[in-house]
């Protein structure tokens, strides 16, 4: 691969929260990009929010100046994704979901083509067994929104070859990202780390000992967290959440990330954050 973004075509399968941030990046850095998901509604939808996210980074100057944005393109058949140079699966947290969308999509494209996972906690060997050559695939776990944030968690699995890395840096580099590579372990570093104290600040408002507002403001004010756990759940989206949390507690048996009730019963009530307008804190309409 090189980092000339003119040698890359990007497919990115899964247009929701991380597919729309990941394909606003790329574009906005002058990557071509598929963009793959279920339905023509939700692409219609998904084609907005890119809009929106590549407009936002513009006005926050997080695109390299006078770049042109590349073209986007959607579908709803993953047999669009045959000639991209790199695919981001960014589908829903659920193992068997991501293995079937990886198994296919590692039979469409060309031997050689990048594939990268953006999941949360699933181990990156584990999807290794799905596809068609394993040490094609990295984990590549791009925070939220990534056209806004720079460092990105790099998981190499135990079968990613030394090529894969070495295309990896290259793609991350083309995106204006700075990787730091892990070794494979359920919830990598990030999640291990952040979803557990995402689920213990929910249990501490489940059992009355501050507020979501308290929570979150200790968590900044002493901590220097930067916009307070709670907020950032809403941001990550609060079904995104349980099933992170359900991945990562049947694979460590660690009772921290199993998914509180309070947390269950807003996912249960449709409250999944900023994308659906409420969830530890009420947004009044649907943010983006
Ligand atoms: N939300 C975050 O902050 C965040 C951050 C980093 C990583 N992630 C990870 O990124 C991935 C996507 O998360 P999200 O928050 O964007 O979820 P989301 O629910 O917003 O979007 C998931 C999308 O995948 C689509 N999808 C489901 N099955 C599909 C299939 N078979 N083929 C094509 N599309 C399919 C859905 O229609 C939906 O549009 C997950 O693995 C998640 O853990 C999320």
């Amino acid at each position: 691969m090189s980092t000339d973004p003119r040698d890359h075509r990007l497919a990115v399968v899964g247009g929701g929260v991380m597919g729309t941030n990941i394909a606003a990046l790329a574009l906005g850095h002058g990557v071509p990009v598929v963009l793959v998901d279920v339905s023509e509604a939700v692409l219609a939808e998904a084609e907005q929010t890119v809009a929106l996210k590549l407009r936002h980074a513009q006005l926050m100057g997080k695109l390299p100046a006078g770049r042109t944005p590349a073209k986007l393109v959607t579908s709803v058949s993953l047999a669009d994704a045959a000639d991209a140079t790199t695919v981001i699966e960014a589908v829903t947290e659920l193992p068997e979901t991501k293995a079937k969308v990886l198994s296919e999509v590692s039979q469409i494209v060309r031997p050689g083509t990048l594939l990268i996972s953006n999941t949360s906690c699933i181990p990156i060997d584990e999807m290794a067994s799905s596809v068609a050559r394993p040490e094609e695939l990295v984990g590549v776990h791009f925070m939220n929104p990534a056209y806004m944030i720079v460092m990105v968690e790099v998981i190499r699995g135990p079968r990613s070859s030394d090529a894969t890395l070495t295309a990896v840096t290259d793609l991350l580099e083309t995106l204006g990202r700075k990787g730091l590579v892990v070794n494979d372990a359920p919830g990598f570093v990030i999640n291990q780390v952040l979803h557990p104290l995402i689920n213990s600040a929910a249990k501490l408002v489940q059992d009355g000992v501050a507020t979501v507002e308290v929570v979150d403001g200790l968590l900044e004010g002493c901590l220097g967290h930067a916009t307070g756990p709670l907020r950032t759940a809403d941001l990550i989206g609060l079904d995104n959440l349980v099933d992170s949390l359900n991945v990562l507690f049947e694979r460590t048996g660690d009772s921290s990330c199993r998914p509180c009730d309070y947390l269950l019963d807003l996912v249960r009530a449709g409250k999944f954050g900023r994308k659906t307008g409420e969830g530890f804190y009420d947004y009044g309409k649907v943010a983006s």
